[in-house]
């Protein structure tokens, strides 16, 4: 009985000292932890760039603990908060709009927290609140949009007249494909955006905003959408109202995901202004590198291309896979066939 107890005891001495052990050893890495709060899932962008997050931070064995906002900063703020509570190693977001988080980074930046802005950008009174962003140039988007509309146009008599259907109020892409379009216009009078309505980004706000601008807006030429779902609504309500959309009404949007460009490849698109939801990648590499003290880049800046009812389908890029278009059109599996 004497020696089993002795027994008993060493195991448990030399289990607690493994334990130890294991907890002090250098060579043992624990795994960063992310929290990162997405603004919401309001259009197929979105839901694309919360994917990819998610992908990414399995592949590069990031603990993720992911918060969906539901187009609401107070619960971005609420998630954030609690990412800092939990004592995450770094904390990033997606800001529905770009005002209002200076409190709230304070906070983060007292508990000794990095923080990084991903996908839209923010105004605050110190720059230095955050640690680093990764996104798309959205005024570039704008003007990007504005000269697609010159050269299409550059044989068309004036007035040229332009209907536009924005995205969320003072959120950043909003702002920046706004100014950006405007930017180049400037030097075409013959250019005239009649009225511009806010979608919200959301496919369904986009028919709403259609209808608002076909009742009080005649003589339309160009619709300037700044997203493919908000596109996709007002198209619907062109065709509702026989209104041929790619040939009545020129439509160029912004995002070009898998639905926008089957609506480019049927002509009721003309022009997509690239706006690559795929930063997951570059995200857990710019938290690794900040969380091992390496060097690291501030201003990471996603590619945009413009693809346009004149390009080669099949010419597309990579990410959008000829099977995630035909899905999203709904394309019947033998016409599949011969596609390929
Ligand atoms: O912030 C990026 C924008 O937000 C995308 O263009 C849009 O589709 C999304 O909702």
């Amino acid at each position: 009985m004497k020696k089993l107890c002795i027994g008993i005891i060493c195991l448990l001495v030399l289990c607690l000292s493994g334990c130890s052990r294991g907890a002090e050893d250098p060579n043992i890495q624990e795994r960063i932890v992310l929290g990162f709060s997405q603004l919401g899932s309001e259009s197929e962008w979105r839901i694309a760039a919360s994917n990819d997050i998610r992908r990414a931070a399995e592949e590069a064995d990031i603990q993720l603990i992911f918060d969906n906002a539901q187009q609401q900063q107070f619960n971005q703020i609420r998630a954030i908060r609690s990412f800092i509570l939990k004592g995450v190693d770094v904390i990033a977001f997606s800001p529905i709009v770009e005002d209002g988080w200076d409190n709230i980074l304070e906070e983060a930046r007292v508990a000794g927290i990095p923080v990084i802005v991903v996908d839209r950008k923010i105004e605050t009174a110190q720059e230095d609140l955050y640690a680093a962003f990764i996104g798309a140039d959205f005024h570039g988007e704008g003007v990007r949009a504005g000269e697609w509309m010159v050269e299409r146009f550059a044989r068309a008599e004036g007035p040229i007249r332009i209907a536009e259907i924005s995205g969320t109020p003072y959120s950043s892409p909003t702002i920046g494909r706004y100014e950006g379009l405007r930017e180049v216009l400037r030097d075409y009078p013959q250019f005239e955006i009649v009225i511009s309505h806010s979608g919200d980004f959301m496919r369904s706000k986009g028919r709403e905003s259609m209808e608002f601008i076909l009742q009080g807006t005649p003589d339309i030429d160009i619709l300037f959408s700044h997203n493919d779902d908000m596109a996709l609504g007002a198209i619907e309500i062109m065709k509702e109202r026989g209104i041929r959309p790619g040939i009545d009404i020129a439509v160029v949007s912004v995002d070009a995901q898998a639905s926008g460009l089957v609506a480019l490849r049927q002509g009721q698109i003309n022009c997509l202004i690239e706006c690559s939801p795929y930063a997951g990648d570059l995200l857990m590499e710019l938290i690794s590198n900040i969380v091992n003290g390496r060097p690291f880049v501030t201003y990471t800046y996603t590619e945009t291309r413009v693809f346009t009812d004149r390009d080669d389908f099949y010419a597309l890029p990579v990410q959008y896979r000829l099977e995630d278009i035909i899905v999203a059109a709904r394309i019947e599996p033998h016409y599949t066939m011969r596609m390929r």
